[in-house]
Order: C-alpha cells, then structure tokens, then sequence
C-alpha cells in the first residue's frame, strides 16, 4: 500500500457512455463505518475477536496501524478477515511515533475518543485533507472529560492529546449531526466511570452503539424532543470479543446503483448490502426521483439489517430532499447530484453545511464538477439546486478530485451517461474506501480508462 501521506504521481482516469447497458450481480466491499468501529472494539475487548468482511481501503488499515501502534495485534488471515487481540479497556500503550490517518476522519475522531481516556501521549497527524478538517468539534467535549490538547490554528492536526488519568463523565449535546462525535464521546465513555450521555438533535448512524451493546456494554437510546435521541453507555464494562460480519457498504454501494438507473437498459444486482435505516437516505430519494430500486433477500446479520439491491435504468425526475434526511445519507450527496443531473426537472437538496467540511469542500467540489460538464447548478446558502435537462449532460470536462474519493467515482458515474467523456484528475484516493472500484464497473459493462 502507498503510504497515504506520501508523495505520488496523480492518476488521471476517463469515462465514457458504454456501448451497452449495465448488467450482473456484484457484492461491494464492506461497510467503511463498521470495520473502523469493528477493529477498534476488538482492540478494546478481552479476547480475540474475529472480523470477517473487512474494508481493505486504506482508511481502514490506517485505523489498524494505529491500533497496533497502541499495543493492540491485528493479525491478517484471509481476504478481509482479521483476528485482534484486545488489550482491555484502558489497555492501549504509548504510541512511539505519530499515529499518521491518511484521509480518514472517522479514524482520526473515533481515535481522539477513544485516547482522551487513556492515561498516555499522543501526537495524531493526517494527509493535506485531513489536516485541513476540524477536530475542535471531538477536541471541545473530549476536554470537558479531562483531556488535554495542543493543536495547531483551528484545532487542526497535527496535533497531541494526553488523555485524562481520572476522566469526567459528561452528558453532551451535539452542535452539529455527526456519528464521529456522538461515537468520539461514547469511546471516551467506556474508561470513564458513571454514565456518558450524548444528546443528538437528528439521529445518526447508530454502528458504534450495536456493535457496543453486541460486545456486551450497557447503552441505552432513548427518545428525546423533536426526533432527538439521547444515548447513554456505562463506564467500565466488561467488552468481551465477539465475532463480526461486516455487511456491504451502502455509501460504496450507491456508485453502481446510480450507474444503473442512468445508463439506459441496465439491470445490476448488487447484494449483501447493509441497509441500517439510519444510512438509507440515498434509496429513499432515489425512490422519489422515480428509481426503480427493489430490495430483495432482507435479512440480518450481526445485528445489522442487510439485503441485495436490485436497480433498473428508466426514467428520473427532479425531487425536493429536505435538511432533516441529511444524517441518513451525508456521504450519499455526490453521487444524488450525479442522478440529479441525469433527471428530468429541478431538484434541491437542503441544508448541506456539513459537506463543506468533508474530504473535500463538497458542496464546491460538486457545484464546479457539475458546471463543467455542462449542468445548471446553484448554491444558494446552504442549499444545492440542480436543473436537469432529463438528457445525457454535455461532459468534456476535468474535474479536479481535490483528495476525495467520493467525489472522483460519483464524477466516473456520471461520465457513464454524458454526451462526451468526463476525465478526473486522480483516482488513487478511491483506494480509501472503495478498492477495486474500476474493475467492479468495467466488469458491470462500465468504460472507465487510463486513456484521455
Ligand atoms: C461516519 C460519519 C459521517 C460520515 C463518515 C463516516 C462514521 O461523518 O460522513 O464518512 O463512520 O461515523 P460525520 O460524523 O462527520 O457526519
């Protein structure tokens, strides 16, 4: 694996509409939250637990280093499949040397988390995406347990975190809807004793509680005003190692539906998808656009629903997502612009603040991508508003990836359906959460190639 951090040459990639439609089944890699979240329980866990259906993206093994680093051992032994040996809660060591995320902020906040409750030093630092994204919003509760942080202007990373000897529990309300932080304060709340409480206005994905509760802590998820959930986990229990099957991940899955609902006569099956209804805000407005979308084989699978999604191309048309489905879909914007584009008429999407603080400043990223290739696209506030034209969008254009994979494969997608090829700058941060990408779509019948 290149380091994440290293420097390298830019992969520049074309696509272009394929001479036929999309077909087959296919099975996307695992859930990027869930294998994080599976390898840091593991490590906080006595005894050995057993993954199967890891992510291999490079975020993830980012979080794997690092727990190593921090004396836990993640042994490989098979295509996706680890065994780690936990070290118990409050087990982790002083790490020797920078722990190094690359891209990935679920890594570098649920870490923060986790290490703001352990007696020890840390310097934590990331790739120039992560290093531009804020971590005062982990850094401001994370202080209030008794943390202690130096970082650099706008509490970016790099930075050093001592974690706290006797930890304070908090009841903690979020400012923003963020499952990094609701998970960043749960972690800190397992070597803490008493209860740690975070309240969140708008419920988000809900991974880091049911793997807590499937290694046997007590958390609890109440009800509160206006949609709001309250989530309370116990200090001090006893994590004991638990098996784990990673389902698909939905947010990767979303690249091939979307290419079969827009390139014309496609019929895909993409199967073993987690479909935790806290992340299924994509297929909901997807099913409003007209999409023709079935689930088929639902079923659960340690403790988290999954089926196999079936989607067929025909015809999309414009449709208004309003801000509170935002937590259910917040990496899935992307790639509904890209179905935006190819649809008939005019859709908003509301309240996307958040986007401007992922890998990349999305919502610009998306608004300059979709202008050149020739789509009416808008921000107004905080609001996105496509025009689709309800036929194949010009293309011939380079769209500048700005370090982030997502909006690099939603810019592929899109280039499956425009009148001429669309080109991105880079590729090889795909790697991150969906390796394998290009060969999974060309197999589908996709034209995505090195050539110009
Ligand atoms: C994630 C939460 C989301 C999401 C990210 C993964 C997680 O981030 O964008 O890709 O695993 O908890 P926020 O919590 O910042 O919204």
């Amino acid at each position: 694996m290149a380091h994440p951090t290293s420097p390298r040459s830019p992969a520049p990639l074309t696509a272009a509409r394929p001479a036929n439609p999309l077909a087959g089944k296919i099975r996307v890699p695992g859930d990027k939250s869930i294998s994080h979240r599976a390898l840091m329980l593991g490590a906080l866990a006595i005894g050995r637990t057993e993954i199967s259906g890891l992510l291999e993206g490079e975020d993830v093994l980012a979080t794997a280093a690092a727990l190593g680093t921090l004396g836990a051992t993640v042994t490989a032994v098979g295509h996706g499949r680890r065994e780690v040996d936990g070290v118990g809660i409050g087990g982790l060591a002083e790490p020797e040397d920078l722990l190094d995320l690359g891209n990935s902020g679920t890594a570098a906040r649920l870490l923060l988390g986790i290490l703001a409750t352990h007696p020890i030093t840390a310097f934590v630092t990331g790739d120039a995406s992560l290093r531009r994204r804020p971590m005062g919003r982990v850094v401001d509760p994370l202080s209030s347990i008794g943390a202690r942080f130096v970082t650099r202007e706008g509490a970016r990373l790099p930075l050093a975190v001592s974690g706290a000897a006797t930890p304070i529990p908090i009841s903690y309300r979020l400012p923003v809807p963020s499952a990094q932080v609701k998970s960043a304060v749960l972690l800190a709340g397992l070597n803490t004793p008493g209860k740690t409480t975070v309240i969140e206005p708008q419920p988000t994905r809900d991974h880091t509680e049911r793997m807590l509760r499937h290694f046997g802590a007590a958390v609890t998820t109440e009800p509160e005003e206006k949609g709001g959930r309250r989530v309370t986990v116990e200090g001090f229990p006893e994590l004991a190692a638990a098996p784990i099957v990673v389902p698909g991940d939905p947010s990767s899955a979303a690249f091939p539906l979307v290419a079969a609902l827009i390139v014309a006569g496609s019929d895909v099956i993409i199967e073993g998808v987690g479909i935790n209804p806290l992340r299924t805000g994509l297929l909901e407005c997807l099913r409003e656009m007209g999409a023709d979308i079935v689930l088929l084989n639902e079923r659960d699978e340690g403790g988290e629903p999954v089926a196999d999604i079936r989607a067929r191309a025909g015809t999309l048309t414009g449709a208004d997502i309003p801000a509170e489905r935002a937590p259910r879909m917040i990496d899935e914007y992307p790639i509904l612009a890209v179905a935006a584009a190819c649809a008939r008429g005019r859709t908003v999407m509301r309240g996307l603040a958040e986007l401007r603080v992922k890998e990349s400043d999305r919502l610009s990223a998306i608004a300059a991508g979709l202008a050149s290739c020739g789509v009416r696209v808008a921000v107004e506030g905080d609001d996105m508003i496509i025009d689709g034209a309800g036929n194949f969008p010009a293309g011939d254009a380079l769209i500048a990836t700005q370090l982030d994979h997502r909006v690099a494969m939603a810019f592929l997608v899109l280039g499956l359906a425009t009148n001429r090829p669309v080109r991105i700058d880079d590729a090889a941060l795909i790697a991150t959460s969906f390796p394998g990408f290009i060969g999974l779509m060309n197999g589908l019948g996709c034209a995505i190639t090195e050539e110009g």
